[in-house]
């Protein structure tokens, strides 16, 4: 019997030396500790040995299957840790290799620009209107018809506005005063908006012109609205934009839309005034049009002029941005090229 025990004991050793694999060790697990094994059987089997010796076999029985169970644990975290290591070392990573570089997405310059002015206007008290109202292919009435534009009006000339080929009356928009238009018929005064947009205009595109580019426009309309109001937004929205250094002037002018109209210079940045080939030699940068609404277009849309009255105000992004940052040429903002796109 005792010699029985330790021959198990024997082979147990030696098939667990020369296990190979996690697989093999588990087969010989079950060999030899389940309970069928041999040696659990020779336990269930002890009652039917002489008392004497019971005692004896008994322990050796217990001694041997712990030692069994003892090799096979070492040899299991042997397997363990040879694993991990394997892992480890095809899992190694080198702290001096390069990392991969991302590179950093930065806001348009005219985004950033329609943003820092949009954020002066609520400041202001304006609230914003995107393309909520005002589509950009329009239809004429809304573009120039209800802006008390006269039908022969320059404007409307093929060679400023593009018009679509198969639907009467139908254009991209050339200004995004139609948004003032699109904004009244919707909301009763007190109106108080700013409205950004893209629009289009049949140019040949140079240094100073795109074909599309950006505008904001401006409008108030309550009851005594008066010049004066429309001259404090506007220097205060410069001041803020520019900075409290910038002269400014406010000009004669003509729109359609406003009665009376003018434009506001400010000094140009790249001659302080003096008078140089980007401002023409005129010292002065137009910047926007502005002017009181015209009663009529108060009309159009059915607010009493007499009881209402309203400044409107439309400025290029593009214009502004170039003004800010002395950019001379306005396609830097449609190629796309990053030496420039990154300045910003
Ligand atoms: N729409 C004009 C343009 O594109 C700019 C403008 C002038 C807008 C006067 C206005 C305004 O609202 O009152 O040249």
């Amino acid at each position: 019997m005792e010699n029985k025990i330790l021959e198990i004991k024997e082979n147990a050793t030696r098939e667990i030396e020369a296990v190979h694999c996690l697989k093999e060790l588990d087969e010989i697990k079950n060999k030899y500790l389940s309970r069928s094994s041999e040696l659990n059987n020779l336990k269930k089997g002890l009652k039917d040995i002489e008392p004497a010796m019971r005692p004896r076999i008994g322990s050796l029985t217990n001694e041997v299957y712990k030692e069994i169970e003892a090799l096979i644990k070492d040899k299991n975290e042997k397997f363990y840790f040879e694993e991990l290591n394997k892992k480890l070392i095809s899992e190694k990573i080198d702290p001096t290799l390069d990392g991969t570089y991302m590179k950093k997405g930065k806001v348009h310059p005219l985004t950033a620009t329609v943003n820092e002015i949009v954020e002066i206007f609520e400041h202001l008290g304006f609230s914003l209107i995107e393309n909520q109202y005002s589509p950009e292919v329009e239809v004429e009435k809304y573009n120039f018809d209800l802006l008390n534009t006269p039908k022969e009006h320059p404007a409307r000339d093929v060679q400023d506005t593009y018009y679509a080929l198969n639907a009467k009356h139908v254009v991209l928009r050339s200004q995004t005063s139609g948004a003032q238009v699109h904004t009244m018929e919707n909301q009763k005064p007190p109106i108080k908006i700013i409205a950004p947009g893209r629009v289009y205009r049949n140019e040949s595109v140079s240094a100073r012109k795109n074909n599309l580019f950006h505008q904001i426009e401006g409008l108030c309309v309550d009851k005594n609205i008066r010049f004066t109001d429309l001259k404090g937004t506007l220097n205060e929205f410069i001041r803020l934009y520019f900075g409290s250094s910038r002269p400014t002037r406010f000009r004669n002018s003509f729109f359609p839309f406003t009665e009376p109209s003018a434009e506001v210079d400010v000094q140009c940045i790249m001659c302080k005034g003096k008078g140089c080939a980007t401002c023409s030699g005129t010292g002065w940068l137009e910047i926007l049009g502005c002017g009181m609404v015209d009663p009529n277009v108060l009309e159009g849309v059915g607010i009493d002029s007499s009881v209402y009255s309203g400044f409107a105000f439309g400025m290029g992004v593009e214009r502004l941005t170039m003004l800010k940052y002395a950019i001379d040429d306005i396609r830097l903002f449609f190629n796309n090229d990053e030496r420039f796109l990154k300045q910003f």
